[in-house]
């Protein structure tokens, strides 16, 4: 809209009544209108433009609500709205309400109840009517006349228009329970469903995809999902064949095989009792030289703790010998002398 209006001669020379062509969607159909002035309200190019006359021209000042139509779904009144404003929207008009097969429900209820005298009133209070039955399927009272505080009537008063509501509300639940009824006994009747074909879709899906009326959140629709054939219920997967034990470290981002034993903790004995560090408090068997296997420690009896002689000095084989600190060797003697202490046998000290 506002590039419609920049790219105006009238906008670029300042003229005082710049106009702008637009399309309105009205009722669903698509009206265009020409070199419009952009001041123009919505009622104004309903009716003088559009030849759309439901809508009437009560006081021009939002007063009377005998201009009401639906703007995106939004009750206003059409005098104040400007039309180039409403070009992207989605306009709903009294025209709207009545199909093919005549008055409305509301517009039914409205005549029925003696809302109706002069009737200059009656378009725009049909349009609060469904306005307020489309968001509220069962107001109360003080609801309706809250709804319908902006529509005046000068000749009936306001008893058939706050009837005409509860008549519309009770005969949309009426009906709604009759289908119901009717497919709660029609499930009754029909072959069950495969559990494959079961729908997922609820009744108020239904009644949004135009299959059911739709009555906002009615209570209805929570007894109607109680209908639908339970889902089927995913199949119990058979338990997974147990794959071969394995003792090794499993490759890097592979499965953990069934049955693989992890590396023993620290201290505990894996497969050969005597190796490995023994828990706590178990006699120590040290570790073999290298390339001694550890399966057979009677093979290697391991160095004496420091200090203390040879358990088997037979069958050790190692060299026993000290030096005097001279060169001389005394093969009798078996161990260094402390600092300073001289070997008895010394004959040169
Ligand atoms: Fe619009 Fe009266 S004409 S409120
Ligand atoms: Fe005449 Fe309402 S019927 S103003």
């Amino acid at each position: 809209m506002t590039d419609e209006l920049l790219n105006h001669p009238g906008a670029l020379t300042g003229d005082v009544r710049p106009t702008a062509s637009y399309t309105l969607r009205v009722n669903g159909v698509e009206r265009p209108v020409s070199d419009a002035w952009i001041g123009e309200s919505l009622l104004y190019v309903l009716r003088e433009r559009l030849g759309l006359a439901g809508a009437k021209d009560g006081c021009e000042q939002g007063e009377c609500g005998a201009c009401s139509v639906q703007v995106d779904g939004q009750l206003v009144n059409g005098c104040l709205v400007p039309a180039a404003l409403a070009a992207d929207s989605e306009i709903n008009t009294v025209e709207g309400l009545s199909g093919a097969g005549g008055a409305s429900d509301v517009q039914q209820a409205l005549a029925d109840s003696g809302a109706v005298q002069c009737g200059y009133c009656t378009p725009g209070l049909a349009m609060a009517v469904h306005d307020l039955l489309q968001r509220n399927h069962r107001p109360s009272e003080v609801e309706a006349r809250q709804a319908l505080c902006g529509n005046l009537c000068r000749c009936t008063g306001y008893r058939g228009a706050l009837a005409a509501v509860q008549t519309v509300a009770e005969a949309r639940e009426a009906a709604l329970e009759a289908e119901l009824d009717a497919a709660e006994q029609a499930a009754a009747t029909a072959e069950p469903v495969a559990p494959a074909q079961a729908t997922e879709q609820s009744f108020a899906d239904l009644a949004l995809a135009g299959e059911l009326p739709l009555y906002a959140d009615s209570e209805l629709w929570h007894e109607a999902d109680q209908l639908i054939p339970p889902q089927a219920q995913p199949q119990a997967q058979p338990p997974r064949p147990a794959e071969p034990a394995w003792s090794g470290t499993p490759a890097h981002g592979t499965a953990v095989p069934v049955g693989w034993e992890p590396t023993p903790a620290h201290g505990t004995a894996a497969d050969a009792a005597a190796y490995g560090t023994p828990a706590h408090g178990t006699p120590y068997l040290p570790t073999p030289p290298h390339g001694i296997p550890h399966q057979d420690p009677g093979v290697y009896e391991g160095a004496p703790p420091h200090g203390a002689p040879q358990q088997d000095p037979g069958g050790y084989d190692g060299t026993v010998y000290a030096t005097d600190g001279y060169g001389h060797q005394y093969p009798g003697y078996d161990a260094t002398p402390a600092h300073g202490i001289r070997l008895p046998e010394d004959e040169n000290a």
